[in-house]
């Protein structure tokens, strides 16, 4: 039974006053599904929100890491960094990370590795541009994304990696894939999978639709069948809303 996972990437947001107070909010929220919970603040609030929140249901994840163990990297943050926080999961791959910071699949590949040489989990993002999907070749580029940066991976190594499919034109805009738009890619995913390992390893995978998920349209979004959850941008910054798609399996 693969896991449903709902995770909460809040960006460059909240300094350290918001990121107590809406970790309070989080806190006095009931959950009634069975999806893992995950918040995503920045870096420097990583140690606050993760202390806060030892004793409750939720997991504090990175929102990114270097490939390098260490080094002369002026800014960076390595996995063994994290590690030493108590940090175990780790987003790679974000759409904005690709668009902003030239995050290649090579790149991202290396990071993959780092992260599981560290014992730790990702949450592989990925996802086609308003223009691939006009030109119809939405699943030629998440085929190539997910190849490049995953498939020197083996077998096993799939227990801790986690896909979340976050098409660009979706994120941030307000526009969501129809459900069966994401249904439709989830199962394109899985069987790739399938063709290149195994039936275990695609049956395993949790794959997570991210991009303008919202109370209102979570419950039909995480109700096809090849829908693990949700990588919650905007809507993870509000507790109640956060949790209403929580809630919304
Ligand atoms: P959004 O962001 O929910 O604000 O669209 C999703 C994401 O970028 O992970």
């Amino acid at each position: 039974m693969r896991k449903q996972i709902v995770a909460g990437n809040w960006k460059m947001n909240n300094g350290l006053i918001q990121t107590k107070s809406l970790i309070v909010e989080l806190k006095q929220q009931t959950k009634t599904s069975n999806a893992e919970v995950m918040i995503a603040p920045t870096f420097t609030n990583l140690w606050h929100a993760f202390e806060a929140t030892r004793q409750d249901d939720i997991e504090v994840i990175a929102q990114n890491m270097h490939f390098a163990e260490n080094g002369a990297y002026t800014g960076e943050i390595s996995a063994g960094m994290l590690k030493s926080l108590g940090i175990q999961t780790v987003i790679l791959g974000h759409s904005e990370r690709r668009a902003y910071y030239n995050e290649t699949d090579e790149a991202l590949a290396k990071k993959v590795s780092t992260a599981l040489e560290n014992e730790m989990r990702v949450i592989f993002c990925f996802g086609e541009e308003l223009s691939d999907r006009k030109a119809g070749k939405q699943e030629d580029v998440v085929k190539s994304q997910l190849v490049n940066a995953l498939c020197h991976l083996k077998a096993q190594d799939f227990k801790h990696i986690v896909l979340a499919y976050e098409p660009v034109w979706a994120i941030g805009t307000g526009e969501t894939a129809t459900p069966d738009q994401a249904q439709e890619m989830h199962a394109f995913i899985r069987n790739l999978f399938r063709d290149r390992y195994n039936d275990e390893v695609a049956e395993n995978l949790s794959i997570l639709y991210g991009g303008s998920v919202k109370p209102s349209n979570a419950k039909e979004i995480f109700s096809k069948p090849d829908v693990d959850g949700g990588l919650i941008g905007g809507a993870s910054l509000k507790a109640e809303d956060f949790y209403a798609i929580v809630n919304a399996f």
